[in-house]
């Protein structure tokens, strides 16, 4: 088994995820840009550079995740970071009164399903970690504290489709952190802020700089670090 470390980032053709592998390439990690349009992909590990690969990870397709398994298994032995970054929000601005129940759907199958089905079948390449890492990338809008305050700064950001898969992907992170809680492996579930990218939009006072830092933070956290959190940077956020 190799030494080095190596990370997975799914969605990292463009916008956080891609800003994240650059972050992490960076930082001296072998980094692996999952994503479902091979050119884009393979542009994005050009950009970086040496270390960076390209994997076709479509999260509507589960055949390429046991592929994407055998091929980090068979190229490295192990994962040592897996930060779950794709996701859609096709029903922003939408009353969950009328929202079409496919658009929940097919949100909650994105960025949830889907993400829990990659993260249970490279659960055992990170296990041959020293350190794994897991990292969801959530949103505050997953927070139901705040769904649940009429007067809090989410205004009106309050669809269901997109605000219920965050709120479900916490939960995952709540659950499986609690069932790792004795191994190496760390599970926390990150909030980028408001970042421009082609789901933050042009209004979006964040670069991608900035809304990386949280997935590389928790991507990187030392042995005493937490677990089962949620976090903008380190600020803990209310679930
Ligand atoms: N931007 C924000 O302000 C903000 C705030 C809170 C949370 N977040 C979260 O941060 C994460 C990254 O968002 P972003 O702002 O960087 O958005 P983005 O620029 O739209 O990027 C989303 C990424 O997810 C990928 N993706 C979507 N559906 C996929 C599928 N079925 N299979 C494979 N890849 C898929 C996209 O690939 P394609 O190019 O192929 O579509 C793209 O690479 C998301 O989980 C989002 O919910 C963002």
């Amino acid at each position: 088994m190799s030494n080095t470390k190596i990370a997975l980032i799914t969605g990292a053709n463009k916008g956080i995820g891609l800003e994240t592998a650059r972050q992490l390439a960076a930082l001296g990690y072998e980094v692996v840009i999952g994503a479902r349009k091979p050119a884009e992909g393979r542009a994005a590990a050009a950009s970086i550079g040496a270390n960076a690969h390209f994997l076709p990870i479509d999260m509507s397709n589960p055949a390429t995740f046991s592929a994407a398994a055998t091929w980090i298994e068979d190229k490295f032995g192990h994962l040592d970071v897996l930060v779950n970054n794709a996701g859609i929000g096709p029903d922003n601005g939408m009353k969950p009164s009328e929202t079409p129940i496919e658009l929940i759907r097919q949100t909650f199958d994105t960025n949830v399903f889907a993400l829990v089905e990659l993260t249970q079948i490279l659960l055992p390449l990170l296990r041959e970690s020293p350190a794994g890492r897991i990292v969801n990338l959530s949103s505050i809008l997953g927070s139901i504290s705040l769904n649940s305050d009429f007067d809090a700064q989410i205004g009106e950001w309050r669809s269901f489709g997109y605000n219920g898969s965050k709120a479900a992907l916490n939960m995952f992170t709540a659950t499986l952190a609690f069932e790792l809680r004795d191994t190496n492996i760390k599970v926390n579930s990150a909030h980028p802020g408001w970042v421009k990218t082609d789901l933050g939009g042009e209004g979006a006072p964040l670069e991608v700089a900035e809304g990386a830092s949280t997935s590389v933070r928790l991507a990187t956290l030392p042995a005493d670090g937490p677990t089962g959190g949620y976090f903008h940077n380190d600020e803990k956020l209310p679930w």
